[in-house]
């Protein structure tokens, strides 16, 4: 895998088509915005809505429709919202089926931010997530499937197979372990020509599981020393999520298992301030997805008031993917100017304003 999953050139005469999946409870309330903002942004893309969840049932008699499907194929990539339960299938279907490998989760705190720090200006790192593997999707099971296991292992004592209990399986293969190594390193070679350190940081509990967390070590130190522009450090991921909160300057690139990274990132945005802030991006050879890392805030549903900053944020990721860096820039200039003002800003960053008044003034500044 190469530098490549992070962009898609679209071909000469190649419409952008993007599906949306706008997903559960308060998800669409900034899906749409975002779409209408990046139709004003770039007016060539296309977009087309791809029916989920509750309606796709009411519709279609089925959460997760043929023609949703079909379109999500169809398209360049989709922009997904989020899935409190009856989009799950096509959240699925979005990483395992379309094999969006790796999970890009940026944190950067910017002016106006309401961050718990005392010094969040040196928050600015980026998680890069395996989407695909550890213990997801689940595998559970019946401890007492363990039978044969339990006597084959000396470690194993005494046998729990004959209490009540369940297992879960963790799966990690080379192959998934390499390519979210390989995309951390393009991400910060990338990342050093804009003036970062050029630095990758892997975060696991080698310490406890060698055969995959120590695999991954192993695989992930290998990887970085074929660049050499760049700097590696490990830690245990305990110890690591400590220096995401005291010493966040020291990380650039932070390389993190499925699990790992699913909880350090919701950590990570509270550190910057709260999921309303944190986007993110799901690449993968072919296709790729965004979506931010929050939830579909079902606390929020119908009540106008969910940040859509995570959302717009993944909007430019997507327009970065797709080549239009420079509408990029002018979305996440728009976003950082109206929180510099601190006139308009949602309930969760201390502001009164509705997710249409917020989007309102961004689109002002456009
Ligand atoms: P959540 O992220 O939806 O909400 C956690 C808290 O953060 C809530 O108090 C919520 O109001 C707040 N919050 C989230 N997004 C916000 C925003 N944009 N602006 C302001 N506040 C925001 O997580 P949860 O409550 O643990 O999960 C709700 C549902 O979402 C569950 O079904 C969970 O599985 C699902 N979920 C889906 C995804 C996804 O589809 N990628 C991601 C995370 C959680
Ligand atoms: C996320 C979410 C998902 C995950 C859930 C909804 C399956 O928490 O994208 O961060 O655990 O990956
Ligand atoms: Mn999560």
């Amino acid at each position: 895998m190469s530098a490549g999953i992070f962009r898609r050139n679209l071909l000469p005469g190649e419409s952008a088509l993007i599906c949306v999946v706008a997903g559960d409870d308060a998800a669409p309330e900034v899906v749409w915005p975002t779409v209408e903002v990046l139709r004003r942004l770039v007016p060539e893309l296309h977009f087309v809505e791809g029916c989920s969840g509750r309606e796709a049932e009411k519709r279609y008699g089925e959460v997760f429709p043929q023609e949703t499907r079909e379109l999500i194929d169809r398209a360049v990539c989709t922009l997904f919202g989020a899935s409190g339960g009856p989009s799950r299938p096509v959240l699925w279907y979005l990483r395992w089926g379309k094999d969006t490998r790796v999970n890009v989760r940026p944190v950067r705190w910017q002016p106006g931010y309401r961050s718990p720090l005392r010094e969040p200006e040196h928050v600015d790192f980026v998680i890069v997530r395996d989407n695909l593997e550890g213990m997801y999707p689940p595998r559970e099971g019946d401890l007492a499937e363990l039978t044969a296991l339990a006597s084959s292992r000396s470690w194993w004592q005494p046998p729990p197979v004959e209490r009540k209990g369940a297992y879960a399986v963790r799966i990690c293969t080379d192959e998934q372990m390499a390519s979210v190594a390989e995309a951390a390193c393009e991400l910060a070679l990338q990342r050093k020509t804009q003036g970062y350190a050029g630095r990758v940081t892997l975060g696991a509990k080698y310490s406890i599981q060698p055969r995959t967390d120590g695999r991954f070590r192993e695989i992930v130190r290998e990887t970085v020393r074929r660049y050499a522009e760049l700097e590696y450090q490990e830690f245990l991921i305990d110890d690591l999520a400590r220096r995401m909160v005291a010493v966040p300057e020291s990380l650039d690139v932070v390389v993190l298992s499925n699990e790992h990274g699913d909880i350090l990132a919701d950590m990570a945005a509270g550190c910057i301030g709260g999921l309303g802030l944190a986007p993110s991006g799901c690449y993968g050879p072919t296709y790729a997805y965004f979506e931010p890392v929050h939830g579909s805030a079902p606390d929020l549903a119908g009540k106008g008031v969910i940040n859509p900053t995570a959302m717009l944020l993944s909007g430019a990721m997507l327009l970065d993917y797709l080549g239009y860096e420079e509408s990029a820039r002018r979305l996440r200039a728009a976003i950082a100017e109206v929180y510099r003002h601190g006139q308009v800003l949602p309930p969760d960053q201390g502001g009164t304003a509705t997710t249409a008044a917020f989007v309102e003034a961004v689109t002002q500044l456009l």
